[in-house]
Parts: structure tokens; C-alpha cells; sequence
């Protein structure tokens, strides 16, 4: 949530600035601001609403200089009001933060009490407050910002600026991302990866409790205990072009159609065709010999990651025989669960900087259980908490929702859990060898899928005015109901649950009313029968049934108003098939009632607080 930047260099900042906060924009997108420290002094523009507002305004105000900072935020404490926009003042010192300050009211009260007058409704006005306190009483910034750090309470990614210091920037990190790198004759610090890619692809990474400065010719870093550190930057495996729209009207679409290339990815070099075997060696420390040093598996995680973990319980459990619970991490870090040193842990992250994923993941591990991330970015702070991580080499993904990331998530998930049943003994050679083959087959099979684009067009604007979808599945395709609700009702604003179709007669088929649209998501597996049934007691009650279904399914087609085929396959994969509908359904319907696809209200796609 906000994305902070902080820019050094030669270079005119603002373009970078603004570049560089489009990278970051989908991090929150109420109200967006910069401070650009020039010959004439510091100007700071903000605007509400989205960074296009800054855009324009620049354009009839350009504002120059070499050192700049630069926010856009998702409004946590106070209104998404010019006013509450980052950079926030207090004389010579200007900052950008991305976080929660828990003990604001109480610094607010010292702070009125010295005399500081406040402006905004923020938490975040007291960061700079109390580091032009600090420098009132003799420090220089550096040490009032070393101090400053000490008495916040919260998390924070700070990028602060001295009016009076010429080609410096100072930053501190506490549990928001914060990263930095260079070019030549420049230095940025960012919340994520995409604002670096122009300059540099090694970036330094930085951890809780660091701080430090920049300079045009130099980063300099400190740790917790104030001591100067080197640390190595990590080369990043993304380019510049990958974070961007490539001819494509949204980000989501990009990210939608390049599903298959993606799994390509995710495969490749975990898998050994002639010896019928996983390789994922970076999971080596859970065996001692056959045997598993873990008795039970423990999946944690948020939003689409979470609905990808549902579908992980399914594999690892019938695969790998192996017990395994999924649980919402900011359930999980709050309810006590029982976690011993033979408790394997697996976060799901995206963006691996969820707050509430890495607090249960941390808490995890200090209960001594062992911890495999599966992420998508390198270096970010749930794979570095880590024991080790499955990296689901899913590429930068910008728009809000989730999508290649998911099936990426899901991948790896059944990655593992074969893993697993082979290292265990549980599946002989000809098994392996057989689903082995069937995932080379997967984005061949995805491919087809998405050529019905246009088809799942058609259904999706039919249902474009209905009041609410109902999305119902079972078995591994359940979590994927989930997920086609979620994809709904984030992008299109449509009310849309999902449901195990067992439980309709238990409540939810209350809802169903004459023409209601119900997607049910109903491949050839062993609960389609099932599924089936269900399917007839909605449509005898009027709902308008649209079947995502194995191809040439006559008995399933006859009883659907609208059909989308999706070609045969084991239970193991059909959730990643079933699941491209239900991202071209939602984003389809999105776009046909003309919502913001990429950067849907409200929402931020990195959440970095509780
Ligand atoms: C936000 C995003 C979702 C995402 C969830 C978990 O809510 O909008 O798309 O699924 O966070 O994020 P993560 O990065 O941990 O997968």
C-alpha cells in the first residue's frame, strides 16, 4: 500500500519521479504527490486522485531539479484529500512514508506541545515533525532520522529530504519494502522492483531496522545497531519491458494471455522427463533420507494466494498423503494454532511483502516450524524470512488482480506436492512419469483455453447487468469458484459469491431467482456427477446456468444456458484451466461496464498493513 520513491542523479527528477510512480501506482492510487529540491529550493506538488491529476499539473507547472521524492497513496489514516497527500513538511525536512505510525496520537500530543503545527489528517506528519524536532535541538538529519526510528511505533518506508542539504536522500525501513539501486551517476530507493528496472537490475534489498543515505555517486547503508553495512544487491531475473502494458489495453489482459509463456517458466528446470522426476532441491532439508522431517503442512496466506492454497491442501493431501491445513494469515497469526518444529509452513505471496502473511510466517517460525515460501518476487521480505523459497517465476504483475500469479501459485503448489509423493515413495515411476507429461502438455492446454477469448466476450457482457453471480465448484475446482467470485467483485463492482455446490441446499440457494447467472465449474472428474446435481436444482429454481466444462460434455451442455469448454485433463491441472475463464469472465465484464481494470477503487494490490 503507497508507493514511495526517492531519486538522486544528474537527471531532471520529475520525469523519473512520475515514471517511477507509475511502476508503483498500482500500490495505491487516491492521491499522489512530489517534492523536487531545485536552484529556486524544494516544490512540492500534490493532487487527489490518481497520478494522471499530478500529470497534467506538471505540465502547466513543470518543476526542475536533480534530487526528489515522490508518493502515491492508498489512504489509511485521514481522507484521500490534497491535504493528507504525501510529501508531508515540517520546515527544512519533507517525506514520503509507506505505513502505519500506531503510536501517532501520542508523538501528536509532545509534538502540539512543542509548538508544531499540524496540517493534515495523517499519521504520517508526525515522522517529519519529530525529525525537524530532533534537528531543532542540534542534530544533523541523519542522526535525528537514526533517533526517529527508536521512537515510531508501526512500519514505515521512509524516504525523507532536507531542504537544506543539497544532492542527498535519507531512508529508513521498518516493515514496509523498501529497495535500492543505481545507475550511472544516480541512485533511486523504491518500494518495489518495477521503479528500478529503467536503471538497474541489481538491487540491494533492504531489511528491518536499516537506514542510510543516498547520493548521486554512493548508497550508504546502516543496520539496526547503527553499524555500516555492505550488503550485495541481488540481480533481479525482470527487465523494464516487463512491467509494461506491451500494446495491451490493460495489464490484466497482458497478464491474462501471457499464462501460458509464464507456465513455461514455472516449469522450467523442475522438471527431469527422463527419470520421471521433480526437481526442486532448494527443498532438500525437508527429507532425512525417504523420510519427511515435517508431520503436517500449514498454508498461509491472502486474497487470490489464499484461494491458490486451497487448491495446494487438495494436491498435497491426496499426492503426497501428507495432513495439511489452509488458513487467511491474519486469521492464523491471532488464533494460537498449534505450530512445533515438525510443522511445515507455507506462505502464499504474490508480491511477498503482505504484512499479514509474513507476521503468521515469522510467528511461525519462531514455534520452530520450518518455512517454504512460494513467491513471485526475489528478494522480497516472505522469501528472505524463509527457509527456503519455491519462486513461481510469474514476472511482474501490475494489474490489481491477481491473475497469472494464481495459476503460477497453483503450479507450483502441484509442483510440490509431486515432489513430495515421489520423494516419499508414493508414486511409482509410471505415475510420475505420466503427470510429468501431462504438464508439459499445460500451455498448449492453456493456449486453447484463451483462443475462446471472444466466445467468453459474448457471455460475459449478457451478464453484465445481473444484480449478483453466483459461482459454485467442488473438489480442487471449488477454490477456483472462490476465485471467480473474487476476480468479479474486484474489477467489476458486481456482487458475486462463490460456493462449495455441496452446500447450496444448506443457505446459499436462497439466493437463486429467475435468471440469476450461476458459473459452475464442473470439469470431467470424479465430483462432476456431483456438480451435476447441483447444477439441476439451481436451473429448476431459474438460475441461468454457464458450465465451465471438458469439452463435448453433451449431458452438461444440455442442462446450460451458456457453455465454455476447457480440454480434458487430470483433476490435478483442471483448476488451473477452469481458472482462465473466470479471469476473462470478470475481466470482460469489467471493461464492458468501462471500470478501472488495472486499478480498481479501494483497493491496493501490495498490502502492506494489517
Ligand atoms: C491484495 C491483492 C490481491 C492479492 C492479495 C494477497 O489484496 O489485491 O490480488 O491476492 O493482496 O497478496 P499477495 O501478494 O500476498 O499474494
Amino acid at each position: 500500500m503507497c508507493g514511495i520513491i526517492g531519486y538522486v542523479g544528474k537527471s531532471e527528477a520529475t520525469p523519473i519521479l512520475m515514471d517511477g510512480l507509475k511502476r508503483l501506482e498500482y500500490r495505491g492510487y487516491d492521491s499522489a504527490g512530489i517534492a523536487v529540491a531545485g536552484p529556486e529550493g524544494v516544490t512540492i506538488e500534490r493532487v487527489e486522485g490518481k497520478l494522471a491529476g499530478l500529470e497534467r499539473l506538471l505540465a502547466e507547472k513543470p518543476v526542475h531539479g536533480t534530487t526528489g521524492i515522490g508518493h502515491t497513496r492508498w489512504a489509511t489514516h485521514g481522507r484521500p484529500t490534497e491535504t493528507n497527500a504525501h510529501p508531508h513538511r515540517s520546515g527544512d525536512i519533507i517525506i514520503v512514508h509507506n505505513g502505519i505510525i500506531e503510536n501517532y496520537i501520542e508523538l501528536k500530543k509532545f509534538l502540539v506541545g512543542e509548538g508544531f503545527e499540524f496540517t493534515s489528517e495523517t499519521d504520517t506528519e508526525v515522522i517529519c515533525h519529530l525529525i525537524a524536532y530532533h534537528c531543532r535541538k542540534g542534530d544533523t538529519t541523519f542522526r535525528a532520522l537514526a533517533r526517529v526510528r527508536e521512537e515510531l511505533h508501526g512500519s514505515y518506508a521512509l524516504v525523507v529530504m532536507n531542504a537544506r542539504e543539497q544532492g542527498v536522500l535519507y531512508f529508513a525501513k521498518r516493515g514496509s519494502p523498501l529497495v535500492a539501486g543505481g545507475g550511472e551517476k544516480e541512485n533511486l530507493v523504491a518500494s518495489d522492483i518495477p521503479a528500478l528496472l529503467p536503471y538497474t537490475r541489481d538491487m540491494i534489498f533492504l531489511e528491518d531496522g536499516d537506514y542510510g543515505l543516498i547520493r548521486e555517486n554512493g548508497i550508504e547503508l546502516y543496520g539496526a545497531d547503527g553499524k555500516r553495512i555492505e550488503r550485495k544487491p541481488q540481480r533481479i531475473p525482470w527487465n523494464a519491458l516487463m512491467a509494461e502494458r506491451g500494446g495491451y489495453k490493460h495489464f490484466m489482459q497482458k497478464e491474462i494471455f501471457e499464462q501460458p509463456t509464464v507456465m513455461l517458466d514455472v516449469l522450467a528446470g523442475r522438471i527431469q522427463k527422463d527419470r520421471g522426476a521433480i526437481t526442486l532441491e532448494e527443498l532438500d532439508f525437508l527429507f532425512d533420507g525417504s523420510k519427511l522431517v515435517f508431520d503436517r503442512v500449514s498454508i498461509i496466506a491472502c486474497g487470490t494466494s489464499y484461494h491458490a492454497g486451497l487448491v495446494g491442501k487438495y494436491l498435497i493431501e491426496s499426492l503426497a498423503r501428507v495432513p495439511a491445513s489452509v488458513d487467511l494469515a491474519s486469521e492464523f497469526r491471532y488464533r494460537e494454532p498449534l505450530i512445533d518444529d515438525r510443522t511445515l509452513i507455507i506462505p502464499i505471496s504474490q508480491s511477498g511483502e503482505t504484512a499479514d502473511t509474513l507476521a503468521a510466517q515469522v510467528m511461525a517460525r519462531e514455534h520452530g516450524a520450518k518455512v517454504v515460501a512460494i513467491c513471485n518476487v526475489v528478494g522480497s521480505s516472505i522469501s528472505r524470512a524463509a527457509n527456503a523459497s519455491i519462486y513461481t517465476h510469474a514476472g511482474p504483475e501490475i494489474g490489481v488482480a491477481s491473475t497469472k500469479a494464481f495459476t503460477a501459485q497453483l503450479a507450483a503448489l502441484y509442483l510440490l506436492a509431486l515432489y513430495l509423493a515421489e520423494k516419499k515413495g508414493m508414486a511409482d515411476r509410471k505415475t510420475m512419469a505420466a503427470r510429468i507429461d501431462e504438464l508439459l502438455t499445460l500451455p498448449r492446454l492453456m493456449k486453447n483455453v484463451l483462443n475462446c477469448a471472444d466466445h467468453i466476450r459474448e457471455i460475459a457482457e449478457e451478464i453484465s447487468d445481473a444484480t449478483h453471480v453466483l459461482f459454485i465448484g467442488r473438489g480442487a475446482n471449488y477454490p477456483v469458484a472462490l476465485e471467480g467470485a473474487l476476480k468479479l467483485k474486484e474489477i467489476s463492482y458486481m456482487h458475486a459469491e462463490g460456493f462449495a455446490a455441496g452446500e447450496l441446499k444448506h443457505g446459499p440457494i436462497a439466493l437463486i431467482d429467475h435468471g440469476v447467472p450461476v458459473v459452475a465449474v464442473a470439469p470431467r472428474d470424479a465430483m462432476r456427477q456431483k456438480v451435476l446435481s447441483n447444477i439441476e436444482e439451481v436451473r429448476a429454481r431459474g438460475a441461468a446456468v454457464i458450465s465451465v466444462m471438458t469439452e463435448g460434455d453433451a449431458e452438461l451442455a444440455e442442462r446450460s444456458k451458456y457453455t465454455i469448454e476447457i480440454p480434458e485433463a487430470s483433476w490435478c491441472i483442471t483448476p488451473i484451466l477452469t481458472a482462465l475463464p473466470m479471469q476473462l469472465l470478470a475481466y470482460y465484464v469489467a471493461d464492458h461496464k468501462g471500470t478501472d481494470v488495472d486499478q480498481p477503487r479501494n483497493l491496493a494490490k501490495s498490502v502492506t498493513v494489517e
